[in-house]
């Protein structure tokens, strides 16, 4: 599967969500303007990245929350305009505490309450006992209203999504060994995924979205969220994402 060629074709190689698709992705602008990707995984809270909600960036190794009020989260729709969107502001921003301690970009989410609940269906985070369903070698969804290749101007008009392989912790570690390119690869709360040659990843104003893999049942459920990469879809450089599904960061969105 992993010599398989990658579809041609944001997100990096994707191809453009159908109207109604993927309603729990989350369009996310802070003051206005910075965007990232997030995900509904209850009526009232999406997961996004550590590095949307903090104001610390890489600066100052203390995560402090974005105030809520200058983040507007957009639900239900696939266009980047917002256009018939479930609009809503934000009321708690939690942003996990080991964020940034562990190595520079490890733990990189952030949990933003919103202020109503969701018409939308939640995702499920991937049970424990549903390990298989995202082990190395499974294709894995990825989706989000990031920029469709490194150097766009700007993003698409409509959110992209598109597979990838999930890749093992050895490759990942062996593609990130030393925080060049944006962090050091952390197993414990980092998985990546892409194909060897890249051209299908995720990218910049993707973070915090999700990585889905397909349960037994055929539905998704979220196994990552978009945290860093060196550039967008370059051979040997897979995107890592924010291991959602098991270790410290399952434990910190149990809580
Ligand atoms: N840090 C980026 C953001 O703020 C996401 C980058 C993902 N990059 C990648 N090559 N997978 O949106």
């Amino acid at each position: 599967m992993l010599g398989a060629a990658a579809p041609a074709g944001a997100v990096v190689g994707g191809t453009p969500v159908p109207d109604g698709q993927l309603r729990y992705v989350a369009n996310i602008s802070i003051a206005g303007a910075f965007g990232c990707t997030g995900t509904l995984i209850a009526p009232d809270w999406v997961v996004t990245a550590g590095h949307c909600g903090s104001l610390t960036g890489s600066i100052v190794p203390t995560p402090i929350g974005m105030p809520a009020s200058t983040i507007d989260v957009k639900l239900a729709s696939v266009h980047t305009d917002g256009s018939g969107a479930e609009d809503h502001k934000v009321t708690q921003v939690i942003v996990d505490s080991d964020y940034l301690v562990t190595n520079g970009s490890g733990n990189d989410v952030t949990l933003l309450q919103l202020d109503h609940a969701s018409a939308v269906r939640p995702v499920l985070i991937a049970a424990v006992g549903e390990r298989a369903i995202w082990n190395a070698g499974r294709l894995a969804t990825i989706a989000g209203f990031g920029l469709a290749s490194e150097n766009a101007p700007q993003p698409p008009d409509t959110m992209q999504k598109a597979r990838v392989p999930i890749r093992s912790d050895a490759d990942c570690a062996a593609a990130y060994p030393d925080g060049l390119g944006g962090g050091s690869f952390d197993a414990k709360t980092m998985l990546c995924a892409g194909y060897p040659q890249g051209g299908t990843d995720t990218c910049q104003g993707d973070s915090g979205g999700p990585l889905l893999a397909k349960a037994l049942d055929g539905s998704l459920r979220l196994v990552g969220a978009t945290s860093f990469g060196d550039g967008c879809g370059r051979p040997g450089k897979p995107g890592v994402y924010a291991r959602v599904a098991e270790g410290p960061i399952r434990s910190f969105i149990a809580r």
